[in-house]
């Protein structure tokens, strides 16, 4: 039976540190606030310039060495991102001509926080298929450009940080490995919770100075909700992928929660009765990257040798739409 497989990962985030106490001078918060209600202690910020597609370029290249692979062998590319580089077109292009990969198909996925589970869903129905061999998987996101730097977007930009992770996925006859599972899900019912309204062709204009003026352009989150239904759906998806798979969760040797929130990762963890070897949490260095949460701790999960042939590998996300999901991986 054919599987997808995981062929490598890379990562890159970019060289500026920005630790809690920057934030003091441009907004009313603290280090204990963002330690305690968050985990994280600090993150990572663009340079001028430096784009979604440039760090995801950066891990791409990484992840090919790994492989062995030039960017030639890669059959299509899914990037997930909710920071494109543009309103259009997707990011995925800009990635391809930086690749030097012309004719290759360029999929966007706009699914937030779970856009890595979502493009690894469709990237394993193309191996499963046949219809593509190897594909590349990106989570990439800016985040650092797009946030309210004032007392009145605190508890928004404190929590994101940008980042890129990358697999390199292709098929596996080797019985029993691959991915196993995806599940995705979604629930438009909770689309403004986590929201940004503009710029948007849903208004005339598509960006005004009302729009700057009142601050909406940037994201909008209801932090209370979100969290009741991340700490409650991530487990439920978890729970699913084992049960497809006849598992349980002392099978699972290593868990990557989407990094929203230490709270919540540690909620999950407890929910799914984890050991604190059996998850992994960077949240702390890189704060919130949506889409690159993921892959950029699956880089670094791969890269301290925390996997082994064989062990069983779960991700699970949740975040703007809703959405949400979850995989099983046989590594
Ligand atoms: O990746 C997508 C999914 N996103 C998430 O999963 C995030 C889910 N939500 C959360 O992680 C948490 O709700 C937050 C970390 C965003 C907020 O934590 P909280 O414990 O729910 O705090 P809160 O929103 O209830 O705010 C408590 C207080 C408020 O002040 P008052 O009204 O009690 O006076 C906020 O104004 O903390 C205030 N606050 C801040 N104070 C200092 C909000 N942001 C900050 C800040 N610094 N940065």
């Amino acid at each position: 039976m054919r599987r997808t497989e995981f062929i490598s990962t890379g990562m890159y985030v970019p060289e500026r540190v920005v630790t809690n106490d920057e934030f003091t001078q441009w907004m009313d918060t603290s280090d204990e606030w963002i330690r305690t209600r968050t985990g994280i202690v600090e993150r990572r910020w663009v340079a001028d310039g430096e784009t979604g597609a440039d760090m995801a370029y950066v891990a791409t290249t990484r992840a090919l060495e790994r492989a062995g692979l030039q960017a030639s062998d890669l059959d299509a590319i899914v990037y997930c991102t909710l920071s494109p580089d543009y309103f259009f077109p997707g990011t995925g292009v800009f990635l391809q001509r930086k690749l030097g990969l012309p004719g290759v198909p360029c999929l966007d996925v706009r699914n937030q926080c779970s856009g890595f589970l979502y493009g690894l869903s469709v990237a394993d129905a193309w191996i499963k298929s046949g219809q593509y061999r190897r594909v590349l998987l990106v989570g990439s996101e800016v985040h650092s450009t797009g946030m309210d730097l004032t007392t009145r977007g605190r508890d928004l930009a404190v929590l994101f940080g940008d980042g890129a992770g990358v697999a390199i996925l292709g098929p596996t006859e080797d019985g029993g490995r691959g991915v196993l599972s995806t599940h995705i899900f979604a629930d438009g019912t909770y689309a403004e919770l986590l929201f940004c309204d503009a710029p948007a062709s849903a208004r005339r204009p598509r960006l005004s100075h009302e729009d700057l003026d009142t601050a909406r352009i940037y994201p909008v989150m209801n932090g209370k909700e979100v969290f009741k239904h991340a700490s409650t759906r991530m487990p439920e998806a978890v729970q699913l992928a084992l049960k497809t798979s006849g598992l349980t969760t002392k099978d699972i040797k290593m868990f990557i929660p989407h990094q929203a929130n230490l709270r919540i990762a540690e909620m999950v963890r407890r929910q799914l009765d984890l050991s604190e070897d059996q998850i992994y949490n960077n949240i702390q260095k890189y704060g919130n990257t949506t889409a690159g949460s993921i892959p950029i701790a699956l880089d670094e999960v791969v890269q301290a040798g925390r996997l082994a042939r064989g062990d069983l590998l779960v991700l699970a996300a949740f975040g703007s739409g809703f959405t949400w999901g979850s995989a099983a991986i046989r590594w």
